[in-house]
């Protein structure tokens, strides 16, 4: 049987890992600038996140969420000290997209309102309502396409406040990511999102905060969307939750009420599931991973912002991003197949670095070193070039 051929992949094969690092099939190390997709969080293999999954491998994997699960609270009890939410209830499920999709669920039910606001260059997920919030038609069904979300420009405040004049009283939610990741690092403003707190008060309306990406630590406070300092209603969590555990959640607050059978998931909050989890938590309170996180994105975008070549350097914490222009097209790929180091990327020319929030300044050392020699030498070949002609 062949797999089903919908990734474009490199001709790379991952077979170890270790904090920032992983190992091919021939034992070749590559830096993971990348954190495996925004996943890794802890980093790689972490031996307090294998230990805890495997004691609890040993004692049980998985029972149907039909019986309690103390495990669940042990979760719900840290992740709302750690997030500073304590006061909000927690929804597990396995994903960011049914994160995403059981919050603009939920805010229906809770409102009984049907209009969602997304924003230009959003990505919420690929499953049926999470897909329609997502900003890239070419990814929408036509059995996902919906009247129902509207695309708003992200960071405007005049069309923002001009949609809720005219139709706020039909907006069920507004759902946002603090740094759009996908989109290519775009930061929402702390007014932008103060606005959309205001204006969903103001009209019934839910705002949901998509932290799938962005959230858990990594922008240096535990919601990238705290920087504006106003509570969302629902926050989406996935990527980060288990350090590469499949597990996604969301955290609601305590005004929306839950009724039986009003969500509900098989695997969702699983046993092993929260031991990952957990652990992830225990982790990064014990070693101060979020203001690591912090420090250190502040240290690698100064270091980004005095290289030449590169634009725009953004972002928050370890999520970073900046442009590439057209002659260091192939930067990103000789970082990987040349220097041995994986980056993120967003069309058309965007690298994202996500690293594991982990990550010593030595490293980040060794990466912008690299990242420096490889940019004057692929500027070098541009000159020679031209001069040539
Ligand atoms: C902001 C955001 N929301 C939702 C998702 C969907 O997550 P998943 O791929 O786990 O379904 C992603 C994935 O990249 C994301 O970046």
């Amino acid at each position: 049987m062949k797999l089903f051929d919908v990734y474009q992949l490199n001709d790379i094969t991952i077979v170890k890992a270790k904090d920032s690092y992983v190992w091919d099939e021939n034992g070749v190390k590559y830096l993971d600038m990348y954190g495996g997709h925004a996943v890794i969080s802890i980093g790689h293999t972490h031996p307090h996140w294998v230990r805890r999954i495997e004691d609890q491998l040993h004692a049980i994997a998985f029972y149907s969420n039909s019986v309690k699960i103390p495990i669940q609270q042990g979760l719900a009890d840290k992740l709302g000290k750690i997030s500073g939410k304590d006061d909000y209830q927690l929804f597990l499920c396995n994903s960011g997209a049914e994160a995403t999709e059981n919050a603009l669920k939920l805010a229906s039910f809770h409102n009984g309102k049907k209009k969602i606001i997304a924003f230009r260059k959003s990505f919420h997920g690929r499953t049926s309502l999470a897909v329609a919030a997502t900003d890239n038609p070419a990814i929408v069904a036509p059995v996902n396409q919906t009247d129902n979300v509207v695309f708003l420009p992200f960071n405007d405040e005049e069309a923002l406040k001009s949609y809720f004049q005219t139709k706020g009283n039909e907006v069920c939610a507004v759902i946002v990511e603090g740094i759009q990741g996908v989109g290519g690092i775009n930061v929402a403003t702390e007014s932008f999102l103060q606005l959309i707190r205001h204006l969903c008060d103001q009209n019934d309306a839910v705002y949901i905060a998509d932290s799938v990406q962005c959230g858990y630590g990594r922008s240096g406070k535990f919601f990238s969307h705290d920087y504006a300092c106003v509570n969302a209603d629902i926050y989406c969590m996935a990527k980060g939750m288990g350090n590469g555990f499949p597990v996604g959640g969301i955290l609601i607050a305590p005004h929306i009420k839950p009724k039986p059978g009003m969500l509900g998931t098989t695997f969702g909050g699983n046993q092993l599931a929260c031991a990952a989890a957990l652990a992830v938590l225990e982790v990064m309170e014990q070693d101060d991973l979020i203001e690591k996180a912090k420090q250190r994105g502040q240290y690698l975008m100064n270091r980004l912002k005095a290289i030449k070549g590169i634009e725009n350097v953004r972002g928050r914490g370890l999520m970073v991003g900046f442009d590439v222009p057209d002659e260091l097209k192939d930067l990103r790929k000789n970082l990987l197949y040349k220097h041995n180091i994986f980056t993120g990327e967003a069309k058309p020319n965007v690298i994202r670095l996500l690293p594991a929030l982990t990550i010593t300044r030595k490293l980040m050392d060794e990466f912008l070193d690299v990242l420096q020699e490889e940019i004057a030498s692929l500027l070098s070949v541009q000159v020679e070039s031209s001069v040539g002609n």
